[in-house]
């Protein structure tokens, strides 16, 4: 359903909140601030219909929402979402990272979902009239960011299953800390045997909730097994690593290839891994995609021939492995414990683009207020 020409250009005017948190409460906030647990004092939506197309597009005050109970994502699923970064820059303006890329991703998620893409611009309008709006909600703290959650879902009240015929679109925004609370030191991964996460002709390479509801019993075995994130391996075989529930992965070799599965429609396609392609290239390694399997994993990190394994993904930035879990088995990237010199020096790169301390030669950062 392509049926952007319905809409006209969309403004999202302000509808200012009467009762935002006070300074004092949002400064606690902001010096702690986790990840996911509060949000800031507006909210972006917009609505589709059939008839209409986009429109009622507005910032509103952050609160519940409400919804029929036969709405049909409560039923059936039809639900995308995107995730990116809001970052404060030592002048104090608010930049967020190839939001772009967001956009046209949600759209392709918008295609394999059935669901309205939005047109080109309402995106980043959204973004940018919420960040404007709650720009105190930025933190300035090292490693600090608010995250930006925006997302759409089939609000039609019928039961019948068929591309819904009202949807709604929303971004709402979270002052956030890192990711794992061990901050950038390795985390450990449980590595799936049971589950997959996607399969072929599936919807592996759009972000739907579904995907993340799927890979939660075994999100369940890696805490139960003290592993931060899970390992998913290709749904045919069993025998091609593919990413984590959360975040794409990257094999740095002792030669200094760097070696990240192939897209193959089955896993998402990472803004995150695209800019580190781009970097690690830049730094003089050469890149490649290519399918990995689990045994070269388990035998290059015994044999020395892997150095450093880490995940990326807007919300885990670059976060080096310690430890593969394979049911009793371990696969270790070197002590398990220490940050991999490649992996860290990506991560400096990303993150001074980011927070505006290095050049931005790719036009990678859009500013938002
Ligand atoms: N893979 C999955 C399943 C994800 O949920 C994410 C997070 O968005 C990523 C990879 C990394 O994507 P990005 O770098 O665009 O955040
Ligand atoms: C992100 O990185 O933005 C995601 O959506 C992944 C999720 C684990 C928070």
């Amino acid at each position: 359903m392509t049926d952007t020409a319905l809409a006209t250009s969309l403004s999202f005017p302000v509808e200012a909140s009467t009762d935002p948190v006070t300074d004092s409460d949002r400064a606690a906030i902001l010096a702690d601030p986790g990840f996911g647990r509060h949000f800031s004092d507006h909210m972006a939506v917009a609505t589709w219909t059939l008839d209409e197309g986009w429109h009622d597009d507005r910032i509103q005050p952050y609160g519940p929402i409400t919804l029929d109970p036969a709405a049909a994502v409560l039923h059936y699923a039809q639900e995308i979402f995107e995730g990116l970064k809001a970052y404060r820059h030592a002048d104090g303006s608010v930049w967020s990272f190839r939001p772009e890329q967001n956009a046209a991703r949600m759209n392709r998620s918008a295609r394999r979902l059935a669901l309205p893409e939005l047109p080109d611009g309402a995106f980043l309008q959204s973004l940018r009239q919420l960040v404007s709006t709650d720009q105190a909600w930025v933190p300035g703290l090292e490693e600090s960011s608010l995250y930006l959650r925006p997302f759409m879902i089939a609000s039609e009240k019928f039961l019948g299953v068929r591309p819904a015929h009202e949807v709604t679109y929303y971004v709402i925004s979270s002052p956030v800390g890192p990711y794992f609370a061990s901050g950038p030191a390795p985390v450990d991964i449980w590595l799936s045997r049971d589950y997959t996460r996607a399969a072929p002709g599936g919807t592996g390479a759009a972000k739907c909730g579904g995907n993340y509801a799927a890979s939660l019993a075994a999100q369940q075995q890696a805490t139960a097994n003290g592993c931060a994130q899970v390992c998913f391996l290709d749904a045919t075989e069993g025998r091609w690593v593919e990413e984590l529930g959360g975040m794409n992965l990257f094999f740095v070799h002792a030669d200094g290839t760097i070696v990240t599965p192939q897209l193959s429609g089955t896993i998402l396609e990472g803004i995150t891994r695209a800019s580190v392609l781009t970097l690690a290239a830049e730094s003089g390694h050469e890149v490649v995609e290519r399918r990995v399997s689990i045994d070269e994993w388990a035998e290059g990190a015994a044999s020395g021939a892997i150095t450093e394994v880490f995940a990326c993904g807007t919300a885990a930035v670059i976060t080096p492995l310690g430890t593969l879990r394979d049911g009793d088995a371990t696969i270790t990237m070197g002590d398990g414990e220490t940050a991999g010199e490649v992996t860290m020096a990506l991560r400096q790169a990303l993150v001074d683009i980011q927070y505006g301390r290095a050049d931005d030669p790719h036009g990678w950062m859009t500013r938002l207020a």
